[in-house]
């Protein structure tokens, strides 16, 4: 009996458990979003040391970063949501208001970083992959110059 009423109430808990956590406060989305982001940075910053030359190249460090980055892309849409673009965030109101061309340019950062994965990964020759890194860091500007607040 004792072992039932336990399994009850550890069901009961878990179906309390899911819609708090279906429905995230927004505090919580823009924490989330902005470690998304801080992920994101951790990585590309040693990419671009290599790319200028502040360290030596390391092709497998740099195709690691990428790799990083290029899966950080694909959750970062999910970072988003409606609603999260009030309180501790730089997060323009254009995210939602223009979100067609918001997610033109997610794409675009998405299609880029996963090119950068592949050249990095043997797919293109060192100068290939510096050309590529610029590429990326202009799909970051794209999206902080129009959707992101100074
Ligand atoms: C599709 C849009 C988009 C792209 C692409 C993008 N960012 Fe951002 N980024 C944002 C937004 C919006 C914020 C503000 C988040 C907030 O404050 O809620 C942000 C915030 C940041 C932050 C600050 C995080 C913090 O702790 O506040 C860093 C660092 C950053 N981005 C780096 C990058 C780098 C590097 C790239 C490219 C490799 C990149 N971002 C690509 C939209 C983007």
């Amino acid at each position: 009996m004792k072992a039932v009423a336990a399994m009850v109430l550890g069901a009961l808990a878990l179906a309390l458990a899911v819609p708090a956590q279906a429905q995230p406060k927004p505090e919580d989305v823009i924490k989330f979003r902005k470690g998304v982001y801080q992920v994101v940075f951790w990585h590309f910053r040693p990419m671009g040391a290599m790319v200028k030359g502040d360290i030596p190249f390391d092709q497998a460090a740099f195709a690691r970063n990428a790799e990083i980055l290029a899966m950080m892309a694909t959750v970062a849409p999910a970072a988003f949501p409606p609603g999260t673009d009030k309180g501790d965030t730089r997060a323009r109101p254009e995210i939602w208001s223009d979100a067609a061309g918001f997610r033109k340019v997610m794409e675009n950062f998405q299609a880029e970083t996963a090119k950068l994965e592949q050249v990095a990964k043997g797919a293109g020759s060192v100068d290939q992959v510096r050309a590529q890194f610029g590429v990326v860091t202009r799909s970051c500007s794209a999206c902080h110059d129009n959707y992101r607040a100074k």
